[in-house]
């Protein structure tokens, strides 16, 4: 009998032991529970001024630019008439290189608000080929450039959307461009649409660098371009490509890429005809 209760005894204060630690193991989970939620909304609070600071630097980038670029407009036309060569070349370059940097800018904004969810779609019905059209013509001076030739194929026309006009011409105007940039002078670039069903199909086709599958983790990640060595080759944010998914997205569509290293690169955005469905 004695030793049963020496027994029970042990057992007990086993019992007691355990529930002890798994009390004391129970409060410091929640603790760290507690510490985690703390650093948490530092992190999200940390995010949103960042975001802020962003949309604010570029916004007050954006405004003596635009002076810039109207003066340099201004002063094209005066040198075109005096007919001076040299003057007019230079000032040509200032007014290109203004918008490169106003269109870095704009891009800046536009992620900063896509961060901070003021992202907002104006809904109009158009057609799409139209659309396509139009950027193709406003690119072509770049695809000369770098002689390219440029191909449209509309497979089922007409194709019509209800959706937000100007962003979907930025995600055609960001994929067209980046086919531009990432192709070796003399390339050929493919843009098609066509007719899915319940959606309608945009596809661009380059033959250029293309995409490895290491770089492809982080194609749609904004501020990360494939070369992020300081002297890297393109020029660019890395920002193209988050934008234009998130565009995407936001019209409840989807983007997908296939892509051979050296072959060239195919990327192909579906999106519903009607968005509100
Ligand atoms: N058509 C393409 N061919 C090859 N690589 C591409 C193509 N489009 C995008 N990429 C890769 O994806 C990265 C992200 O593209 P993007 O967000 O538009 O940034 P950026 O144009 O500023 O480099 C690019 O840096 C490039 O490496
Ligand atoms: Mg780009």
């Amino acid at each position: 009998v004695k030793m049963y209760h020496i027994e029970l005894t042990a057992s007990m204060l086993i019992i007691l032991s355990l529930i002890a630690l798994l009390i004391a193991l129970t409060y410091k989970i929640i603790k760290q529970k507690n510490a985690l939620k703390g650093i948490n909304r530092e992190l999200k609070e940390s995010n949103q001024v960042k975001t802020e600071f962003l949309a604010n630097v570029s916004h007050e980038l954006r405004t003596p630019l635009t002076v810039i670029m109207g003066y340099s407009e201004l002063l094209t036309e005066r040198l075109a008439k005096e007919e001076n060569a040299t003057n007019l070349k230079f000032v040509q370059t200032i007014h290109r290189k203004s918008e490169d940097l106003l269109s870095l800018i704009n891009d800046l904004i536009d992620f900063s608000r896509i961060e901070s969810g003021k992202l907002e779609l104006r809904l109009s019905r158009f057609n799409v080929e139209e659309v396509i059209n139009e950027t193709v013509e406003e690119l072509a001076t770049s695809a000369e450039k770098k002689q390219h030739s440029m191909n449209v194929e509309h497979r089922n026309t007409p194709l019509l959307l209800l959706a937000d006009r100007g962003k979907i011409k930025q995600i055609i105007s960001n994929l067209l461009q980046n086919a531009i940039k990432y192709t070796p002078t003399g390339g050929c670039i493919t843009v098609r649409t066509y007719n899915a069903g319940e959606f309608c199909n945009i596809e661009v086709e380059d033959n250029g660098v293309g995409i490895s599958e290491e770089q492809m983790k982080h194609i749609y990640q904004p501020f990360k371009q494939a070369d992020s060595s300081y002297n890297k080759k393109y020029e660019g944010f890395g920002l193209g490509l988050a934008i234009t998914k998130n565009l995407v997205q936001s019209h409840h569509g989807n983007i997908r890429v296939q892509s051979t290293p050296g072959k060239g690169s195919l990327f192909i955005v579906s999106l519903p005809k009607e968005i509100d469905k």
